[in-house]
């Protein structure tokens, strides 16, 4: 079986590689990562030497990168290549058109000329924006509400019309918040620890009353190691474990595990358009076998562990351009 992992330098795609290639020593995996900001190669030292792992720096809104990523042919393909971050997308939404919308584009075009056995798009409950009481279903419509979440939906509707006007075996997945080890320290749960860890300040958004559902990485990895080997195509899964917790009670968790007080919160002006409640229904993906497999405080637990025992690896990210960014966003929103 041979698999092409886009993104696989990022957060969860460097963690799904580790994990496939542990777990599947039979299975090929080609990386197409273009490396931004949020794409390390240093994610992925452990198994750069593996035979059966192959790198193509590249974007995927390139055909001809893609073309070079797909060589002689692949058996699947999991798009996890993404512009991520709600933040950049509404100071600098272009990126996000260009990777999400145009890159998604592009990955299906190339399926259509290859025999391409499945494609998973990984995405992001955000497409359904807020919902004040309840779960979202597979069937809750689309309300995107920042250029981030509007761009993942357009990728996921082109993933749509793909699968209905060529029927091609698409499958799509909207997952709650990732959080675990070496997730790039810009989102919450990664900013607010390595500030600690350097005796900063946490900038908590308005009042931190927002909510959201967590989901650690390792089960994510288990929910799509699933969906590649039970998915149907054409359908839509929910990938979520019911852990929904507002930001605060997150905050008042990282600030006890390292010893600190709510002195070290600092709360700021609110992100615009930012969405008061996420929250899924996934009792399909359940209905197939998958169950979280580990608590969140256990998993809040490892993930703090593993940026007091790495200090060397964010910190050097803490520099730089991460720098320009949190400069200009706090300038455009004082
Ligand atoms: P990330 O920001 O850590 O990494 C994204 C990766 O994509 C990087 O390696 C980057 O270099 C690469 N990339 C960006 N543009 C590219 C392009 N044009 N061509 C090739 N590679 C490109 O991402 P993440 O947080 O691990 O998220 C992975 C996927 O999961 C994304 O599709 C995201 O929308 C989705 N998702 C994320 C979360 C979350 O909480 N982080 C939750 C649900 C869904
Ligand atoms: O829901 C899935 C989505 O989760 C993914 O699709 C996105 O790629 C991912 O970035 C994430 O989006 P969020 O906006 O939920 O994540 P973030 O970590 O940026 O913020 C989580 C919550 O914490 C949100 O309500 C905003 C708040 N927050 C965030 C930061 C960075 C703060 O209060 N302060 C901060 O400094």
């Amino acid at each position: 079986m041979k698999i092409l992992i886009t993104g696989g330098a990022g957060f969860m795609g460097s963690t799904f590689i580790k994990y496939i290639l542990k777990n599947h020593p039979d299975w090929q995996i080609v990386n197409l990562d273009k490396l931004t900001y949020a794409g390390n190669p240093e994610n992925l030292k452990e198994v750069e030497n593996c035979q059966n792992y192959e790198f193509v720096k590249g974007d995927i809104a390139n055909r001809g990168d893609v073309e070079k990523a797909i060589g002689d042919g692949v058996d699947k393909i999991i798009n996890y290549a993404a512009e991520t971050h709600v933040d950049r997308s509404i100071l600098e939404p272009d990126a996000f058109i260009k990777t999400d919308v145009f890159g998604t584009f592009t990955l299906l075009e190339a399926m259509r000329q290859h025999n391409v056995a499945q494609y998973i798009q990984i995405s992001t409950d955000e497409v359904y924006g807020s919902i004040q009481n309840g779960l979202f279903t597979e069937a809750s419509p689309f309300e995107p509400n920042s250029p981030y979440a509007a761009s993942k939906a357009s990728g996921d509707l082109l993933c749509r019309a793909y699968f209905k006007t060529y029927n091609l075996p698409i499958i799509v997945t909207h997952s709650c918040n990732f959080y675990g080890p070496n997730q790039y320290p810009e989102k919450l749960i990664p900013l607010f620890v390595t500030n600690l860890l350097e005796d900063k300040k946490v900038p908590v958004y308005g009042k931190g009353n927002q909510s959201r559902e967590w989901i650690f990485t390792n089960d994510h990895c288990r929910a799509i190691e699933l969906l590649a080997e039970k998915g149907q195509p054409g359908e839509v899964y929910n990938i979520g474990t019911g852990w929904c917790k507002e930001n605060m009670e997150v905050t008042r968790f990282i600030l006890a595990e390292l010893g600190f007080g709510e002195e070290k919160i600092e709360f700021v002006k609110d992100r615009p358009g930012h969405d008061l409640r996420y929250a899924l229904n996934s009792q399909k993906l359940k209905n197939l076998g998958w169950a979280h497999s580990l608590s969140w405080e256990e998993g809040m637990r490892r993930t703090i562990s593993w940026y007091k025992e790495n200090e060397d690896r964010w910190k050097k990210i803490k520099s730089g351009e991460y720098l320009e960014y949190y400069k200009r966003q706090y300038a455009e929103r004082s």
